[in-house]
């Protein structure tokens, strides 16, 4: 199964403004990153999933990466007009990573601060 980049379609364009021309941050953010995964070089590793929340609703919008014996990546904060290339430009990093650790540093600059959470995958017994 390929990693995942996850995609609230219900979070706001910002914290106090939900919908702009009748759609919400998520679904323009959805809009803009399936435009340039139709596009992009390693679309067979990426898959786009959506969901309905990711429960930081107060901080719009939210995405997050998933794979399979990798940690999930949250972020936050993200502006849904400009972020879906830096978006992509992480996944490689993640993609790229045997183990999905990805150094802050190294993300997109404008992504940096959007990181909050690394929650580690599950342990096989
Ligand atoms: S509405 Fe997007 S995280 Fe809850």
């Amino acid at each position: 199964m390929p990693d995942q980049l996850i995609v609230c379609q219900s979070c706001g364009f910002t914290a106090t403004e939900e919908k702009c021309d009748g759609e919400t941050g998520g679904a323009h953010l959805l809009k803009q990153l399936q435009t340039l995964h139709e596009q992009w070089p390693r679309q067979g590793e990426l898959a786009i999933g959506t969901t309905g929340c990711l429960c930081i609703c107060e901080q719009p919008c939210a995405i997050a990466y998933v794979g399979t014996g990798k940690p999930t990546y949250l972020f936050a904060d993200l502006d849904p007009t400009t972020c879906a290339a830096h978006l992509l430009t992480a996944a490689e990093l993640y993609l790229d990573s045997k183990d999905g650790m990805v150094s802050a540093y190294k993300l997109p600059k404008e992504l940096q601060p959007c990181r909050v959470a690394r929650i580690p995958p599950a342990q096989p017994k």
